[in-house]
């Protein structure tokens, strides 16, 4: 009987630490997935960038940079890319010009650049020396 007892114990401790095991292993896994756009940028994108970078658009610039897929970019390509948006919006090079041209209303103002660049810097947090 005592036998039996012991067996018992040993499965249900081999059971837990399995369980613990595959949880911990999931959790890793969601936390190499990124994260959805903030509201406050998509407001951002959804007047001067999705015009070329969210689907229906097609072509170089959604291949370059597809907002509809964001969700499904590795948390690492998400970081690499939001610092690419910053540098492009700093930088004055996106939207296009010819772009801003025709849609006055996608020229970013100063804060908007700003809000993009901090949300940049929330994804690639300053590397340990
Ligand atoms: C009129 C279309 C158009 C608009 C609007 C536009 N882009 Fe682009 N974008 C492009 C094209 C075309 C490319 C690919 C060629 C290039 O890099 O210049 C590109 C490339 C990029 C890239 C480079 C991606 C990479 O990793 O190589 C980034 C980042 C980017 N755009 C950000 C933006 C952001 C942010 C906005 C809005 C503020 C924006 N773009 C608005 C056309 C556009």
């Amino acid at each position: 009987m005592k036998k039996l007892i012991k067996i018992s114990l040993t499965a249900t401790s081999v059971l837990i630490f399995l369980l613990v095991s595959i949880n911990l292993a999931s959790a890793q896994k969601t936390e190499a997935v990124g994260k959805p756009i903030p509201d406050g940028i998509t407001k951002i994108t959804n007047k001067a960038c999705a015009a070329c970078h969210a689907e229906p658009a097609s072509g170089m610039a959604i291949s370059a940079l597809n907002l509809s897929k964001w969700e499904a970019y590795s948390a690492k390509k998400q970081a690499s890319k939001a610092e690419a948006i910053c540098n492009k919006v700093s930088n004055d090079k996106m939207p296009p010009k010819k772009f801003k041209e025709k849609h006055p209303e996608a020229v970013l103002t100063k804060e908007e650049i700003k809000t993009l660049c901090d949300w940049s810097a929330t994804l690639n947090p300053p590397k340990k020396k």
